[in-house]
């Protein structure tokens, strides 16, 4: 059989990187890991990679931090791939000669003429100054722009903000970043639903009952108070991460893997979403947040959401998706689970234990080490008929391609480097998923409080009755951790 080629699997052009916010917490954690490790997996061959921000740095300070992020990320780093990360890397003071400056620098060397990609890793509010002087530094073409979430803070915004890249940049240069959505874990939905005979037939209202996103972190704000006030957990979280994952559970099979393909699936999800209604939205702060320090003590910012939405299409009309996320939580969790309608049970006997687990489920694990189980009613052994949920487990871990897993922003900069639009989102989805925000934006319900290490206010349970939340998981995961 003839070999076929897979573009995921090449490497990237030859490209200069302009990394805006170098210096940041996300650079440090995972764009200088990641492009490290990028370049170490011979997926970046060609690359430089200039970085810059308002910090004072020189290029040896530049690159004493990177040292620093590499050591403290990435683990393992020989003495001969340090020094072939550091000769790419340079530091742009700020300006725009600066920045010309030292690209051509860096570029000077290079035998064959450089793609360029602009990250934006900086708040939204500087974005727009930045694409300016892009635009003014005479850095458009030949260059691709990513931006990060979020893309503006409701409808009217987005459209300003979206509507004056375009000014600057051609959508086709614009990648709108969402990190979610390079994560192996989610892209295995995909593969799941559609490379299956098994799955598909059965992904609808008349086989299933509800569906939970749910991604609760233990972490708090980190040092982001300014970034969190500005946003709250629906912002951050929902309107960006939520949503998307959201379309790759719901959507038609596209009808290609291609970009465009699946970009209109994702949209005709969205287009399909009813508005939110604040009625079926629960907000909590948890105790202690006015105090954190850069946080407004009278502040009405939620740091914890859960609601329930509707695609009201086809597929899905009536079937309630309930999502929800907060910060400092009981657990960090990421998961996607898909409860399936009840069958009759008249035929078991009182105490047999059907349906006392809830119903049968399918769960997704979005975690980098990607997980998914299949939890059932089954006989116990011995004499009588009780029942009790067991579950078919899958992980990534168990399989020997453990080692090949690329983290979400490793496969996105790639990705946006090949100029590859199927993982980002587009203007018209992210305008569309602030319109549907509006009610609940104009309409906030009272922010409640929780406690920290709990699963949210009260009120969360109410918001899913007669059903569960699925987490905290009942069994343990084989081996470690725990699962469905
Ligand atoms: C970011 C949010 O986009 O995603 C953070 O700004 C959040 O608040 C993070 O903690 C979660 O991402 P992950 O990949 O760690 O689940």
């Amino acid at each position: 059989m003839a070999e076929t080629k897979d573009p995921a699997g090449t490497p990237g052009p030859p490209t200069t990187v302009v990394l805006f916010g170098a210096t940041g917490d996300l650079s440090r954690r995972k764009l200088l890991p990641g492009m490290f490790h990028l370049l170490r997996s011979g997926l970046l061959p060609h690359v430089q990679i200039v970085g810059t921000s308002l910090d004072e740095h020189t290029r040896d300070s530049f690159l004493d931090f990177v040292r620093a992020a590499l050591d403290e990320f990435e683990k393992e780093v020989t003495d001969e791939q340090w020094k072939d990360f550091a000769q790419r890397l340079y530091w742009a003071p700020a300006g725009i000669d600066n920045l010309r400056r030292v690209i051509d620098e860096a570029e000077a060397g290079c035998t064959e003429p450089q793609h360029r990609l602009h990250y934006l890793s900086v708040p939204p509010r500087a974005a727009m100054s930045v694409i300016e002087d892009l635009r003014d530094a005479g850095l458009v073409e030949r260059s691709r722009v990513v931006m990060e979430k979020p893309f503006g803070t409701d409808l009217a915004s987005a459209r300003l903000l979206n509507a004056a890249v375009n000014e600057v940049f051609d959508e086709s240069q614009v990648f709108r970043i969402d990190h979610f959505l390079g994560k192996e874990a989610a892209l295995n939905i995909l593969a799941f639903r559609f490379a299956n005979g098994l799955f598909e037939p059965i992904w609808n209202r008349t086989m299933i009952d509800h569906v939970q996103i749910d991604v609760p972190e233990r972490l708090g704000l980190e040092q982001r108070a300014d970034f969190y006030e500005a946003t709250g957990a629906y912002r951050d979280m929902v309107v960006t991460h939520l949503f998307q994952v959201l379309a790759f559970t719901a959507m038609e099979p596209p009808t290609t893997l291609d970009p465009q393909s699946i970009t209109e699936e994702k949209n005709k999800v969205f287009r399909s979403m009813l508005p939110i209604d604040p009625a079926d939205v629960v907000r909590g702060q948890y105790a202690g947040y006015r105090d954190e320090e850069g946080v407004d003590p009278e502040s009405e910012n939620e740091t914890f959401i859960a609601l329930k939405c509707y695609v009201d299409n086809w597929r899905w009309a009536g079937v309630p998706f309930y999502l929800r996320t907060g910060k400092k939580l009981a657990e960090g969790q990421r998961i996607i689970s898909v409860a399936f309608k009840e069958p009759p049970k008249s035929m078991f006997p009182e105490g047999s234990g059907i349906g006392q687990n809830g119903p049968d489920h399918l769960t997704f694990d979005l975690a980098d080490r990607a997980k998914l189980s299949l939890s059932f009613y089954g006989k116990r052994p011995g004499p009588g008929f009780r029942l009790d949920k067991l579950s078919m487990q899958f992980s990534v871990e168990d399989t020997h391609w453990s080692g090949s897993v690329l983290e979400a922003y490793e496969r996105l900069i790639l990705e946006a480097l090949k100029g590859n639009h199927t993982l980002f989102t587009t203007a018209r989805g992210v305008e569309r998923l602030w319109e549907i925000s509006e009610p609940l934006l104009d309409n906030p319900p009272p922010v409640r409080t929780y406690e920290p290490g709990s699963w949210g206010p009260n009120q969360v349970h109410q918001l899913i009755a007669p059903h569960a939340w699925r987490l905290p998981f009942e069994r343990k995961w084989r081996g470690n951790g725990t699962t469905a």
